[in-house]
């Protein structure tokens, strides 16, 4: 059987990366995207291609997705996985800082979708995974532009997910709660707002990147062929309570 392919954003590290080796050892055709590729040499050993590229630049973004196509002859998958924190009081955000959030978080996750879409629709169709956030569907302080992002990628996977079904797209998102990454370096820094943290997950411990890969892999297989637009979240039971 022809070895399915997958494109990943953001997959220089963190989730992405975490979601990347995963799929490589399931036995994808991996490619990933980061703007930075210094310290990917992890990438090579596991034959994922990683691609140099803005997520919010949509033309380079397009081009990838048919490259890979034309390559392979199919894109089964995208993960569009690319984001960026703030942590700024709602206060204190500048128009730079929200056009970041905003174009990354939101804005490059459509385009994606889009130039995806508009690939595949002649193929049978496709299968895309936003990484969302739990911060999409409860509010926190000091995230106020990113909650929002992430609350509007859960919307519009389930837009999509409707508009495109009939042309044989699934279309579903990932909350993760809080992931040991980069991104959760401030808190992982300051050991009481650490403890503080752990205090309010059920599982008491921060989830890793393998913890997203896993319902990514799940979501991305055939028998994941009757979930669409749904927002999985896998946070330790934070949002339970
Ligand atoms: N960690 C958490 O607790 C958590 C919780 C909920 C949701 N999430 C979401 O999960 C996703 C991954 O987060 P993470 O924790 O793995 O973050 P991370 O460790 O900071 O990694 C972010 C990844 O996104 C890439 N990226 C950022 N801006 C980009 C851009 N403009 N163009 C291309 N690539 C870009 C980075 O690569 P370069 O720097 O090389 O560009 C990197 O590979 C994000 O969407 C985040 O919002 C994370």
């Amino acid at each position: 059987m022809a070895q399915k392919t997958v494109l990943i954003t953001g997959a220089t590290r963190g989730i992405g990366k975490g979601i990347a080796v995963a799929f490589a050892d399931a036995g994808w055709i991996v490619y990933g995207t980061g703007r930075n590729l210094s310290d990917t040499a992890w990438a090579a050993e596991k034959k994922v291609i990683l691609k140099q590229a803005d997520v919010a630049d949509q033309p380079t973004m397009a081009a990838i997705m048919q490259e890979i196509k034309d390559k392979h002859g199919r894109l089964d998958c995208l993960i569009n996985n690319a984001g960026v924190a703030s942590n700024t009081p709602a206060s204190g955000l500048g128009d730079e800082e929200i056009s970041k959030i905003i174009d990354t978080n939101f804005r490059a996750v459509f385009t994606c979708c889009q130039s995806y879409y508009k690939m595949q629709r002649k193929s049978g169709g496709g299968n895309i995974i936003n990484i969302s956030s739990v911060l999409g569907l409860v509010g926190t302080s000091l995230a106020s532009v990113y909650s929002g992002t992430k609350g509007a990628v859960i919307s519009m996977t389930k837009a999509l997910a409707i508009e495109w079904a009939g042309s044989g797209f699934r279309v579903n998102a990932i909350c993760p709660g809080f992931i040991d990454t980069d991104m959760t370096e401030m808190i992982k820094k300051r050991e009481s707002l650490m403890q503080k943290m752990l205090d309010y997950i059920p599982l008491k411990r921060l989830g890793t990147p393998e913890d997203i890969a896993a319902p990514a892999l799940m979501l991305a297989s055939e028998g994941a062929a009757y979930i669409t637009g749904q927002a999985i979240v896998v946070d330790g039971g934070l949002t339970a309570m």
